[in-house]
């Protein structure tokens, strides 16, 4: 899977993607990550891309062209292809429209906006969706796009390698222990629940499957 993510800010994304997982994911080259920076295709001497919306209102909004030229650039000739774009108010992004984009793409853009977002037009120009990734608001999609990074490669084979992806298929809960058996914090000892240590897997498993009842699927 190739991700294209439109920044103004790369270093924060960049950082991320290169430990643990995901950076062991590039170096095997099961993902790539490439950064465009709208600045890059503006013809305005200063560089300048971020504009007073019309109608009024409070912080900038980023010029439509540089980032369609930024998109055409990452993705101009490819065919299976996914623009998203970061809004509160757009699709509720989650497990399996992850797991759907790991599916269907080779190439996922990501149009990180700051200020108050990117001009709507680049989404009349160029077929985008808007998806949140929660009912907050960011001060940027830099965040946002690292999740979506970071969730659909976990639904691309071999990124999470052999133990992790057994991992998916059985059932784990999201209460876990591992040592000390007795762990003592000021004068309170606080003990791995008894059924963990019983050596019995078909209760261990029923346990687990009560205690991930609550947590979303993976
Ligand atoms: N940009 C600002 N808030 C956001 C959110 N909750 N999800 C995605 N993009 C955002």
């Amino acid at each position: 899977m190739h991700f294209h993510v439109i920044t103004l800010f790369p270093k924060s994304i960049d950082t991320y993607v290169h430990e643990s997982i995901l950076g062991r994911a590039v170096k095997d080259k099961k993902i790539t990550v490439g950064f465009y920076n709208p600045r890059d295709f503006t013809k305005d001497k200063h560089k300048r891309i971020d504009r007073r919306p019309y109608g009024g209102g409070p912080g900038m909004v980023l010029e439509a062209l540089p980032i369609i030229k930024a998109i055409q650039k990452a993705v101009g000739r490819k065919k299976k292809k996914k623009i998203l774009f970061f809004s509160p108010s757009g699709r509720q992004f989650d497990s399996s429209y992850a797991k759907a984009l790991a599916q269907k793409y080779t190439d996922i853009v990501l149009v990180s906006g700051h200020y108050e977002g990117v001009d709507m037009r680049v989404s009349k120009v160029i077929p985008a969706e808007a998806i949140s990734i929660g009912p907050y608001v960011l001060t940027g999609g830099e965040t946002a796009a690292m999740v979506v990074i970071d969730t659909v490669s976990r639904f691309i084979p071999t990124v999470l390698g052999n133990a992790f992806s057994l991992e998916e298929s059985r059932i784990s809960s999201s209460e876990v222990y591992t040592r000390p058996e007795v762990f003592t914090y000021g004068k309170k000892k606080y003990r791995v629940p008894k059924v963990l240590l019983s050596g019995d897997h078909r209760k261990i498993e029923a346990w687990k499957k009560r205690k991930s009842k609550d947590s979303p699927k993976r």
